[in-house]
């Protein structure tokens, strides 16, 4: 049986017509707990079909974070007018929506299956709105001082939907402010439609996002630039969200260099990729 609870929106932003930060608390009691990388179920009735429709949106904002939780949303609109986006687009603050205790395990591990602590860099590829649980690892992994190193990699159609680029961007100077001793970050965007008018300003990496794993005649590739040495399954750990073409991108690059999934483990169950799709 699926408990839900009331919560109201208690902020919404706008990034543009058809993406958006929201943020929620609960009507009653407590915010749920929750890991980073987890997602939450939101609940609207749609009217026109006359019942509850329930999605899941993975959590932008980190647990250490009591007041709200918060999330980044695309309304769908093609080909037709997604159902619970439309709601969550068509309502305003103060609004109720209905929630269910968030899960999944798409989380990052202090320790590798062998119960070894795992240091090695955590790497993180999002497309879109599949950036969203990575700023909940990067907000969580400053709030409690890790020194682990995580670098962040976000591909989007337009510039205009590089959500979170300028906390990204503070969070990338401040590590080179207090050095990587301190705090080990890195973010790097690109833009997949480079060539389109409203893309004229970008200067930034073009493609989509798996092209930063990619490299030419033998080249370090962009990651391994950034980065400084080779990638390796014994330096790295990916974690992948997005289109399922971005996880297969992703993967094509990976797979044939012997770094291997959560969902296919080796017998000792050690891995390097987790990954979360949206279809
Ligand atoms: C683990 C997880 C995490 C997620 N995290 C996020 C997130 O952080 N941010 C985010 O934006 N999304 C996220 N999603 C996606 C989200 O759960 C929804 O799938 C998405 O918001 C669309 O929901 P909807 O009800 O608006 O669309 P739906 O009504 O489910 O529509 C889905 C698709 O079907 C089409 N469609 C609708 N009605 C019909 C019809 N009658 N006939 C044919 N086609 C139709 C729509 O055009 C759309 O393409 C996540 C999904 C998962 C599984
Ligand atoms: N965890 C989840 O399950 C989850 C999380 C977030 C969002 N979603 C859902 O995913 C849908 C779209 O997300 P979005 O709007 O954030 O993405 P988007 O803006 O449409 O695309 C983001 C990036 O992914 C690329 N891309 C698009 N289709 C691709 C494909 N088939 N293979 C590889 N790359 C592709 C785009 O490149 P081009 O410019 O070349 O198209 C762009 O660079 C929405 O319905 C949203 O609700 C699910």
């Amino acid at each position: 049986m699926v408990v839900e609870s009331k919560a109201i929106i208690s902020y919404i932003q706008i990034q543009k017509e058809d993406l958006g930060v929201f943020r929620f608390k609960p009507k009653e009691g407590e915010l749920p707990q929750y890991k980073s990388g987890q997602f939450i179920t939101l609940g609207a009735n749609v009217p026109s079909e006359n019942k509850v429709i329930r999605r899941a949106y993975s959590i932008a904002s980190n647990p250490e974070n009591r007041k709200y939780i918060e999330l980044y949303i695309r309304w769908v609109r093609k080909p037709l007018p997604g159902r619970l986006t439309t709601v969550l687009f068509g309502s305003k603050e103060g609004d109720e929506i209905s929630w269910v205790r968030a899960t999944g395990a798409f989380t990052i591990e202090e320790n590798k299956p062998n119960g070894e602590k795992d240091d090695r860099r955590i790497v993180c590829l999002g497309g879109g709105t599949g950036l969203a649980p990575f700023v909940s690892y990067a907000r969580h992994l400053h709030t409690i001082g890790s020194k682990r190193e995580i670098v962040i990699l976000h591909g989007a159609s337009y510039v205009d939907e590089l959500g979170y680029r300028d906390e990204l961007t503070q969070l990338e100077e401040e590590s080179l402010d207090k050095g990587k001793d301190k705090w080990n970050f890195r973010y790097r965007a690109t833009i997949s439609r480079p060539d389109e008018w409203f893309n004229r300003t970008w200067n930034g990496p073009k493609g989509r996002v798996e092209t930063f794993l990619q490299s030419k005649n033998g080249d370090m590739s962009p990651l391994e630039k950034l980065v400084g040495e080779k990638i390796t399954k014994e330096n790295t750990v990916f974690f992948i969200c997005g289109w399922q073409g971005t996880i297969d991108g992703c993967l094509d690059v990976l797979t044939p260099r012997g770094f291997v999934t959560e969902r296919n483990k080796r017998p000792d169950k050690s891995f390097e990729i987790k990954f979360e799709s949206y279809g």
